[in-house]
């Protein structure tokens, strides 16, 4: 059977970009931006992206297209025998622990969506009344699961579709349709009275505030942000046509994530600000605070159901490219077809989703590690799974993949000049600078 492929470079960019940009954008971003002392983390981010991750994330694409596998096919066709099997067997499991909670947290968005269209931010509700909605919410058995579940089957019915009809073509529509929502919620936003001190705290950097924390927490979250070491980028890689230029369109996507994750700031610090609350609220930015302000804005619940709606498409773009990864696998490794594979996938996600969920109430005593599950699955994958697995993938990439097969993938065989110009700078961020600052803000964050 013919593997399929991404049609052109504009499908390949929505796909990469839709899988990068996700609830790392809009919800986890800005709360890191505003625990972590505002343009200070924003400086130390900007060095993660470009000069860490970006050659990271090429190393993933490069590893995809080299071997046209998926994530544990990938590792055995390019080092066939040897233990880095291994690494493709974590690259497989991680994503769907992260499609489990992940969708779990779609789910909210979609609740949230609905409350916004049927007004139910009242006006001149009250900070706390908000807090309680969400917690009683979050707390209860049913709609939550309910949340998931529909967010799981969207997910399902266009990875069911394919990846040019299903993952392209959504991407195609519904990334445009993102960029534009979130642009008239920050032009909404900044033009709030107050919203400069804002603005202020988003781009005046005080530098003593950078410590190893705030560097920990950036490079985490420039790694969750843009999909590395999960398989996915790698499964994405796979479906990108030879011709492509790798350096080129993995730098747009990390410019296109960088820049949506900082409009997403845009559009959320400015209000926290004009309405006079903390920035340091942490994950409750985006279900507590927020609907606080929209209840509180001239015309917020259009705002409301503009940005829960922005929610959603962001995640699914995201969460389809989790799905994939075990899909791929699946009908790869394992024979089975497609559908077959993405109910079995849908079948595992939503389990470990509803344990997740129901963490939060009924569970919320039941503890592994002195964790709930959520937030068992949330760390383990974002601060041990993803960081481990896409440094592995570097030290994959500079040291056991012949320099050779890399400059070749790097370069189209010779034919892109400008590639041919950088690859040495790039080969030596991926043989030595990313391996080195990946290990020791890890280590750091462990010791400190
Ligand atoms: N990058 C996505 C986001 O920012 C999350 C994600 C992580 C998606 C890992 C795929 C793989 O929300």
């Amino acid at each position: 059977m013919e593997r399929e492929s991404f049609g052109n470079r504009f499908g390949v960019l929505v796909a990469m970009a839709g899988s990068a940009i996700g609830l790392g954008n809009l919800w986890r971003f800005p709360y890191l931006v505003g625990s972590y002392g505002g343009a200070a983390f924003i400086f130390v981010y900007i060095f993660c992206v470009f000069l860490l991750c970006l050659p990271i994330f090429m190393s993933e694409v490069i590893v995809g297209r080299r071997s046209r596998s998926n994530a544990f096919g990938a590792f055995k066709k390019l080092a066939p025998g040897t233990k880095w099997k291994w690494l493709g067997a974590v690259s497989v499991v991680t994503p769907i622990i992260v499609v489990s909670y992940y969708s779990v947290v779609g789910g909210w968005s979609v609740e949230y969506f609905l409350k916004a269209c049927t007004f139910e931010f009242t006006a001149g509700a009250t900070q706390s009344e908000m807090g309680m909605m969400f917690t009683k919410f979050i707390s209860s058995v049913w709609s939550p699961i309910v949340g998931h579940t529909i967010f799981l089957l969207l997910t399902a019915a266009i990875i069911i579709s394919g990846v040019k009809s299903g993952i392209e073509k959504f991407g195609k529509i519904m990334m445009p349709l993102l960029f534009v929502l979130i642009v008239i919620i920050a032009v909404r936003a900044a033009t709030l009275p107050g919203a400069g001190e804002g603005l202020k705290y988003l781009f005046k950097p005080d530098f003593s505030k950078i410590d190893t924390s705030v560097c920990a927490a950036a490079l985490g979250q420039a790694f969750f942000s843009l999909s590395l070491g999960v398989g996915t980028i790698l499964t994405y890689g796979s479906y990108v046509n030879k011709k492509e230029n790798i350096a080129l369109s993995s730098t747009y996507t990390a410019t296109a994530d960088f820049f949506f994750a900082l409009l997403a700031s845009c559009a959320i610090m400015p209000a926290v600000f004009a309405f006079g609350l903390n920035p340091q609220e942490g994950p409750g930015l985006v279900f507590e605070t927020l609907p606080f302000i929209f209840s509180n804005m001239p015309m917020g619940w259009l705002v409301a159901i503009l940005f829960f709606l922005a929610l959603i498409v962001a995640a699914l773009t995201s969460s389809i490219s989790l799905y994939e990864v075990g899909v791929a696998y699946l009908v790869e490794e394992k024979q089975y077809s497609r559908r077959g594979a993405s109910i079995l996938v849908f079948i595992i996600a939503w389990v470990c989703g509803v344990l997740c969920s129901l963490s939060f109430g009924p569970l919320s005593d039941f503890h592994i590690f002195g964790q709930t599950i959520f937030n068992l699955f949330d760390k383990v994958s974002a601060n041990f799974l993803m960081p481990v697995g896409g440094l592995l993938l570097v030290i994959f990439v500079g040291w056991v993949m012949k320099k050779k097969d890399v400059m070749d993938e790097f370069t189209n065989g010779g034919t892109l000049r400008g590639n041919r110009r950088i690859s040495g700078f790039v080969y030596f961020l991926i043989r030595y600078v990313c391996p080195v600052a990946v290990l020791a803000v890890f280590a750091s964050a462990l010791i400190f």
